[in-house]
């Protein structure tokens, strides 16, 4: 065993064997297989489509595992590392979506946002009462404490309840 495999420790290196073993070339090796394999998956992930990707479930798995890192990196700041969100980002764990929870419609909130003024992103249907004219400033303030009254919150003093409930 000495005398074939490397074997003694010398003074910065050691005794190779007469075999030229080294399991560092051998990992070598396997990795840069294993990197080959993984190439070739990520490509077939890249160019198949939603619906080929749930139906096979190689790729489905491959798809969870990345997008399992790809989350941690991007989006657990807000959302949180198990997607439970936080106050201001929603929960994505439950079944309550603002805009959509098929595989299409997640994707299409990841490619294009939320209101972030794409063409394709997703709209609100609110309208904007006060840029487009709609409620004047005053109007604004009574029926906004009108709505923290339908909360239970406290409003300003001296808000006209009668008035904000008919705007
Ligand atoms: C800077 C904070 C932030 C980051 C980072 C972020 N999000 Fe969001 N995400 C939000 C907010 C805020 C909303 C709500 C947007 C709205 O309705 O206007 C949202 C909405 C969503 C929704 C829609 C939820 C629903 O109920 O329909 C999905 C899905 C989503 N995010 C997934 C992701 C994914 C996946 C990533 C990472 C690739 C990510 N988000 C990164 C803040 C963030």
């Amino acid at each position: 065993y000495w005398i074939v495999y490397p074997a003694w420790p010398l003074v910065s290196s050691n005794t190779t064997g007469m075999f030229g073993y080294s399991s560092r070339a051998d990992v070598a090796v396997e990795l840069a297989n294993l990197e080959k394999v993984r190439g070739d998956k990520m490509v077939a992930l890249g160019a198949a489509s939603l619906a080929d990707i749930e139906k096979d479930p190689a790729l489905l798995a491959l798809a969870r595992a990345k997008g399992k890192t790809v989350f941690g990196d991007n989006c657990a700041p807000c959302h949180g590392s198990g997607g439970a969100g936080a106050n201001g980002y929603p929960n994505l764990n439950d079944d309550d979506w603002l805009w959509g929870g098929t595989l299409d419609q997640i994707m299409q909130t990841i490619q294009f946002g939320a209101r972030s003024g794409h063409a394709k992103t997703h709209e609100g249907q609110m309208l904007a009462f006060g840029k487009d004219g709609v409620l004047k400033g005053d109007e604004i303030v009574t029926v906004a404490n009108y709505v923290r009254s339908l909360a239970g919150l406290p409003t300003r003093n001296g808000f006209d309840a009668a008035k904000g409930e008919k705007i």
